[in-house]
């Protein structure tokens, strides 16, 4: 008791400092000294009123002590108003919430509440760009083509620009990044997403997470949890084992919570083991609270929460985009008993935490959605993060770099009538402009040098332009998009026959891939040069010329896997994917991505990991830093080091991601390897370098079903090391203790 009153006094007097310290800066202000506290003081989502009324605006106390502070002087409508989206039309129905809906922008608003100085929160999408048809934003590249660089300082970078334009926006809750695993290659959100690698995703969404809210927004990671399929997405259940679940499934979002500190996370659609995602307690209480101890908060997605007592006693903090089971119904609910208060309590306590962390109630923000963010270093970065993510996959008789003398006949529609830079759904950004391949060619080669264009719609007229040329840059394009799922692995359209007729009329053909996911490649043999230049954003032709003419060299490797054929896939029988009965069946269990395709011995077109360059790389010298280790030093935070000499044999400066994976003792039961650490370096020609890597628990840990837990098996594990997960010729060997 004594100690409680202690610390109240110690409130208040804190508080009472603080309080004079703005006055103080706004008597300056007056005088011209500090004019962002003026800005501040004229903001109309929060008022100015003493301090010493609001002990939860000292900033000097931590998230968690704020946030007790605040919740008590709540009213239950005013912590129910905290809980859902208004509705645009509606209004809010339970509270005494002041509700300014803006007019435009913002996919998801929860007013703010004057009274208590809650400021509001401004919800907008985001995975390549402001979305919501926000004006006057960077168009930047699919994620997958972020993550394609394997490199964890641009995609740092990535989420540091697109946060700073949601900031400068008004938005204050960043939706995104997408963080799920590709389990079916067909996915229509592929592009979304990283990959197909739980460690690699894991590594790419706590760093994109805290370049995002180093800006200020809180991001919101999704979809959680097993959202891997858009066909029926709005009913399908995923039923998976629960290894399958810990260990390829959960590891992006455990890892977004350890190292990215996520603000918040979206619950999926789906169902998960026969429970909806957004009122499942095994996925959200018992495997986000008590496993991963997150403290933030989880929204519904648009349109995801099914119950009012299930979701709010299992474990949803927040009804986006409105309050059908959130609003009237809820505050019923708890009047009925069938919510308690301690409950609405903890709700809400896990949406103001993060909002007190992120400085939500301190900061001012400056814009709206109306502000022009754009920024040519955004212009700039947008095209760098292409070329940085375009995958060289063919390069016969080295036909690139080409020279900028040589003729170019550009066919497809995608070469320039309907340049293919980002995905569809929630994720599309209005690009400021777009420079199509064509253009960005035309730009490139020398003065006189002849470019022609053919849309591909008439095959012989496409033949016709590509003989006429020394080389035919042939443009694909698959139409990915959240909501559906792609059919089947091929081109769509005429575009296969395409790249056939002019492979026909020309043997100098390069094929450029804008897809967000793998295509079947049946003309692969034909061809001299295939390029995966994915949704490559509003610099699009520009990327690519630098790739074309050797400006930039080629180091991305890929993500996922590009299989032969559409059934040599792991989710090839219905019963997986689309599903039956609404059921999909995670029977391929750990065998996801290139884990399949080696744990089958099927040979993939591209491998997981692999990338070419316009120069020549060796590896050597392996070295472990330890021939043993006991599981218990790895438990608790011991690391293995890796190193590997990287020499570039060729004749270019370029750069090499080393690929570390991991070969379990057989009775781990896990596939042959994954991965557990990567490193790129850039190398001048000749040069040769070390790259050191450090292997840690979370990528050797296998999850044990009898138990409920991690564990590392004691036994002797293989370390392979090399470029791709198909090309690993280092190899030794570590002993568990
Ligand atoms: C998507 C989310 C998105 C939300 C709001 C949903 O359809 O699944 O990713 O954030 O819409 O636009």
């Amino acid at each position: 008791m004594r100690i409680q009153g202690l610390l109240h006094r110690l409130v208040l007097v804190t508080a009472f400092i603080s309080g004079s310290i703005i006055i103080c800066h706004f008597a300056m202000a007056l005088a011209g000294g500090a004019p962002s506290v003026v800005r501040a003081a004229a903001r109309s989502d929060v008022p100015a009123t003493s301090p010493a009324d609001r002990p939860w605006m000292n900033q000097s106390l931590g998230a968690e002590e704020r946030a007790n502070l605040l919740i008590p002087e709540m009213t239950l409508d005013e912590k129910i108003a905290l809980m859902h989206g208004v509705n645009r039309i509606k209004g809010d129905a339970v509270s005494g919430y002041d509700v300014e809906f803006p007019s435009i922008g913002y996919v998801g608003y929860v007013p703010s509440n004057k009274r208590l100085g809650i400021p509001a929160l401004r919800l907008a999408d985001g995975r390549a760009g402001v979305g919501n048809k926000a004006e006057n934003v960077t168009l930047l590249p699919a994620p997958i083509a972020a993550a394609s660089a394997w490199d964890t300082n641009l995609i740092e970078e990535f989420g540091r620009v697109l946060g700073q334009e949601q900031w400068e926006k008004g938005t204050n809750v960043a939706l995104g990044p997408s963080i799920d695993v590709v389990r079916v290659p067909e996915w229509g959100r592929s592009f979304e997403s990283y990959g197909e690698d739980p460690f690699f995703n894991g590594r790419m969404a706590a760093a994109e997470i805290k370049g995002i809210q180093s800006q200020g927004p809180i991001a919101d990671a999704n979809m959680y949890l097993t959202m891997n399929q858009e066909s029926d997405r709005f009913r399908e259940d995923s039923v998976v084992d629960e290894r399958t679940m810990e260990e390829i499934y959960l590891p992006p979002f455990e890892a977004s919570v350890r190292d990215g500190h996520v603000g918040t996370f979206m619950c999926a659609y789906v169902k998960t083991n026969g429970v909806y995602s957004c009122e499942n307690a095994d996925v959200l209480q018992h495997m986000l609270r008590e496993q991963l101890k997150f403290d933030g908060w989880v929204m519904s997605d648009w349109g995801a929460t099914h119950s009012t007592v299930d979701c709010a006693n299992n474990g949803l903090d927040q009804q986006m985009p409105d309050d059908v089971y959130f609003g009237v119904a809820l505050k019923k609910a708890v009047d009925a008993g069938q919510v308690s208060s301690a409950t609405i309590d903890e709700h809400v306590r896990r949406i103001l935490v993060p909002m007190f962390r992120q400085g939500l109630f301190d900061k001012e923000q400056p814009g709206n959605w109306k502000t022009n963010v754009r920024d040519p270093k955004h212009d700039q970065f947008s095209r760098m993060v292409s070329e940085q993510g375009t995958i060289l996959l063919k390069n016969e008789q080295s036909i690139l770099p080409l020279p900028t003398t040589a003729s170019i006949a550009v066919i497809g529609e995608a070469g320039h009538a309907k340049p293919k830079v980002e995905g569809g759904g929630s994720s599309a950004v209005i690009a400021p402009y777009v420079v199509s391949p064509f253009d960005g060619i035309r730009k490139r080669v020398e003065a006189g040098t002849n470019v022609t264009y053919a849309d591909g719609s008439d095959l012989g007229a496409a033949a016709k332009t590509a003989a006429a040329a020394q080389i035919a840059i042939v443009v694909v394009h698959t139409d990915e998009t959240e909501g559906s799922d792609r059919p089947n692995l091929h081109l769509p359209g005429n575009q296969d026959q395409m790249i056939s007729a002019v492979a026909q009329a020309n043997k100098h053909v390069i094929v450029v891939l804008d897809t967000g996911g793998p295509v079947l490649m049946p003309w692969a043999d034909n061809v001299a040069g295939i390029i995966e230049a994915w949704y490559p954003g509003q610099e699009d032709g520009n990327s690519l010329a630098a790739i074309l003419y050797g400006d930039f060299n080629p180091s991305a490797k890929l993500p996922l896997t590009f299989p032969r054929s559409g059934d040599a896939i792991p989710t090839a029988s219905k019963e997986q994917w689309p599903g039956v009965g609404g059921r999909s069946i995670y029977s391929e269990k750990l065998n996801v991505g290139y884990r399949w395709y080696d744990a089958t011995n099927t040979e993939p077109l591209f491998p997981f990991g692999f990338g070419l360059s316009y120069t020549t790389f060796r590896v050597g010298h392996f070295a472990l830093d330890q021939q043993t280790i006991s599981s218990g030093a790895l438990e608790s935070g011991a690391k293995l080091q890796v190193t590997v000499d990287v020499t570039n044999t060729g004749k270019r400066a370029g750069a090499e991601v080393v690929q570390v994976y991991i070969g379990h003792p057989a009775a781990n039961g896990e596939p042959p390897h994954r991965l557990g650490a990567f490193g790129k370096i850039e190398l001048q020609p000749g040069e040769t370098k070390p790259v050191t890597v450090s292997v840690d628990a979370t990528a050797i840990r296998i999850f044990n079903t009898d138990r409920h837990g991690w564990e590392i098996p004691i036994g002797t594990y293989e370390i392979l090391a090399g470029t791709s997960s198909r090309d690993l010729p280092l190899k030794g060997a570590i002993t568990i203790q």
